[in-house]
């Protein structure tokens, strides 16, 4: 096998052949490879599936199990031909996948909500705390020698006490985070959306607003929605100047919501405090992006789900969705196309 392919049966009879862009956790695969007939060919490495790999792995397949970083678009599924029936991305955003195209064809998806909820607003609340309260900039000038002494003005932040939440997007991991910052004491939560949710937000007693008074009024901005026509580049130029100039901007959930350009501008310019993105625009975001010389944002590399027991419980869901998929069976969690 070339490197990065491993293909786990040889002898591969259609019914079952599926295709695995990625090395995933070994739970995952140990279910596709335990069920019975179920034939894989593996793109076996850490590093993404080249596309002409990926357009070669996926011909004749029946199934395939994809990650967010593959883009699954109309010539992926032509690659594939007619017998491909099952997609399950091991994730629970899809923006990645062409749905009107895959709908066309009668393909179902499987996808990967509730099981990375936790594990997502734990990280959102992580990095929250970080960008408020500067700890990157500050565990830099310990090791730097800027600690000379305690200095009552310097490396002060913003505080979630008696503030006001505003989060785009109330749905499993907005209100997962929501819970989480209750109890630092936040004043009002507020939220936009496409429609109000009341029996979400009866919870945190969350007023929906349109998007222009959530930038207006929140201490601390939090983005959790979708990406999609809707939503994309919806935080821009116009939205940061409506943010207070002490408020914080995170976002942990598609780099495409925000304009980059605008977000950089509205940071360097002091228009609102800090920002702290775990999603940006490309991934990985260039090492010599402007937004990683400004000190006032703090950039993950999208490790909201990274933790071992959600990204194995995410592969055996994933896999589980996919053998159902292949048997005609309902999905432990199917996409509704
Ligand atoms: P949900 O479907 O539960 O929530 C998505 C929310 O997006 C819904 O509440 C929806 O609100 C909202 N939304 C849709 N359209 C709009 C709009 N026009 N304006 C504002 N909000 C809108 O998904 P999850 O909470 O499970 O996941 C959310 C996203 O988080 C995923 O799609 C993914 O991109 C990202 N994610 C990132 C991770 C990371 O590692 N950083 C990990 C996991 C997920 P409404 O119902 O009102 O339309
Ligand atoms: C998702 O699942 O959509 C996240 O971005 C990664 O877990």
């Amino acid at each position: 096998a070339a490197r990065g392919r491993c293909d786990l049966a040889l002898i591969c009879g259609a019914a079952m052949a599926v295709f695995v862009t990625r090395r995933i956790p070994a739970e995952g695969l140990r279910v596709l490879s335990q069920a019975g007939g179920c034939c894989v060919q593996q793109w076996d490495s850490e590093e993404p599936v080249p596309r002409a790999e990926l357009l070669e792995g996926v011909k004749g397949k029946r199934g395939l199990l994809c990650l967010l970083s593959d883009r699954i678009d109309r010539e992926v599924l032509e690659a594939a031909g007619p017998s491909l029936k099952v997609i399950s991305t091991m994730s629970v955003g899809f923006d990645h996948l062409a749905l009107d195209e895959i709908k066309k064809r009668g393909i179902r998806v499987g996808y990967t909500p509730d099981v990375l909820t936790d594990a997502t607003a734990e990280l959102s609340v992580a990095l929250l705390l970080a960008t408020c309260r500067r700890l990157p900039e500050a565990v830099e000038q310990v090791k730097n020698g800027g600690w000379t002494t305690w200095k009552p003005l310097w490396m002060c932040g913003y505080s979630l006490s008696d503030s006001t939440v505003g989060i785009i997007g109330l749905g499993r991991i907005g209100q997962a985070i929501a819970r989480r910052l209750k109890p630092f004491g936040v004043k009002k939560f507020m939220y936009a959306g496409s429609h109000p949710k009341p029996e979400n937000a009866a919870e945190f007693e969350a007023e929906f607003v349109p998007l222009t008074r959530l930038a207006e009024e929140s201490d601390f901005v939090v983005v959790t929605c979708a990406l999609t026509p809707a939503t994309k580049g919806m935080c821009n130029k116009d939205f940061f100047s409506r943010m207070k100039k002490t408020s914080v901007f995170i976002n942990t959930s598609r780099g495409a919501v925000v304009n980059q350009e605008d977000l950089y501008n509205a940071l360097a310019n002091g228009q609102i405090a800090a920002a702290g993105l775990d999603v940006t625009m490309p991934e990985p975001l260039p090492t010599d992006h402007p937004l990683l010389s400004l000190k006032n944002c703090v950039i993950l590399p999208h490790i909201g789900s990274a933790t071992y027991a959600t990204r194995s419980t995410m592969a055996v869901l994933a896999a589980n969705n996919l053998l159902a998929g292949l048997r005609g069976e309902p999905m432990p969690q199917e996409l509704q196309l």
